[in-house]
């Protein structure tokens, strides 16, 4: 099926081994060859990075991104095995790292998360509510509310949850940066998406609510629309949905899906000091096909 030739594309794109970065240390600017897994610059130095659902997909990239660039790591996941193995990678980059278990739509663990992250950090300079459950590919007249309910607790009241905890902190310190995972479904809807569609509008309209009142703490919150990302999360729909999958994929002006790591760099741009004038921003990385007239194939 087209849709796995597409994937074969994206994975070689994504085995380059080799990138050149630009690397700032002391305010001397130098250029360094690395390879995947070693650190690459010194921009996030001292800076303390939550991102949730980061043992897999998306998150995972995130985190390792930011470990890159030197940040301390906190490596959260329902899973915890997965957020061990991430931790550990990151250890081997040679930040700090710590994984955490804990499901962000239950408050109880989300406030226990925060003590406990702050009890080893003393504070979270950047959070990222990366963390989601795909939808389950249900008719609206078949979900039922125990469906309902995970999806917009995961999603929404998990980025709640997560800003709310977190914040507290950084409007004490007057500065934080809060990057949501929001998703073209939280721009329009997809077919036999409702729960998830309705989320990650919610997460949308969270972003705007929490930029408005944060943004004079200089507390930044903006966030992100991926379009279709090579993940798990996608690898399901597509199983799912074939031929959906495959129109989606051919509407991206760009000709290829993303990989994790495009994502990554824009959650690295929104957390840097050059967006510091950004304040409940939708950043869409979708390559193009947001842009395009619906309808319209390439
Ligand atoms: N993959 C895509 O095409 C795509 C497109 C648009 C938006 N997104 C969004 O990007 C984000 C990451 O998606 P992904 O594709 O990497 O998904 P993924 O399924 O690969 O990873 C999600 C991670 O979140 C964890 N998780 C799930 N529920 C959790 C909970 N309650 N508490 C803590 N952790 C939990 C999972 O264990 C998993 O490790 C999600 O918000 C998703 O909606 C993805």
């Amino acid at each position: 099926m087209g849709i796995f030739i597409s994937f074969e594309t994206t994975k070689s794109l994504c085995s380059l081994k080799e990138c050149y970065v630009q690397l700032t240390s002391n305010c001397e600017t130098e250029f360094e060859k690395c390879d995947g897994m070693k650190l690459n610059s010194h921009r996030f130095k001292g800076k303390v990075v939550l991102v949730t659902g980061s043992g897999s997909g998306i998150g995972k990239a995130i985190a390792l991104s930011f470990a890159k660039e030197s940040a301390d790591l906190v490596v959260n996941d329902i899973d915890f095995e997965l957020a061990c193995e991430v931790a550990a990678e990151i250890e081997k980059i040679g930040c700090r790292s710590v994984p955490i278990k804990a499901d962000v739509s239950d408050f109880a663990q989300v406030q226990k998360m925060v003590r406990h992250t702050l009890g080893d950090f003393q504070r979270i300079d950047v959070l990222v509510n990366n963390a989601c459950v795909g939808s389950i590919g249900l008719p609206v007249e078949e979900i039922d509310a125990q469906q309902w309910n995970v999806a917009i607790g995961t999603c929404l009241n998990g980025t709640f949850f997560c800003s709310q905890a977190v914040g507290k902190g950084m409007i004490k310190r007057k500065s934080g940066k809060i990057i949501n995972i929001s998703s073209l479904g939280g721009l329009a809807a997809a077919p036999f998406a409702a729960e998830y569609t309705s989320a990650k509008h919610g997460v949308i309209g969270l972003t705007k609510a929490l930029a408005v009142e944060w943004s004079r703490y200089n507390v930044n919150v903006n966030c992100i629309c991926p379009g279709v990302v090579d993940t798990s999360m996608f690898r399901a729909y597509a199983r799912k949905f074939p031929d959906l999958a495959r129109d989606r994929i051919r509407a991206i002006p760009k000709g290829k899906i993303a990989t994790p790591e495009d994502v990554a760099k824009a959650a690295k741009f929104l957390a840097s000091n050059e967006a510091d004038y950004l304040a409940g921003a939708i950043l869409c990385v979708d390559g193009g096909s947001f842009a395009l007239l619906s309808g319209y194939f390439l």
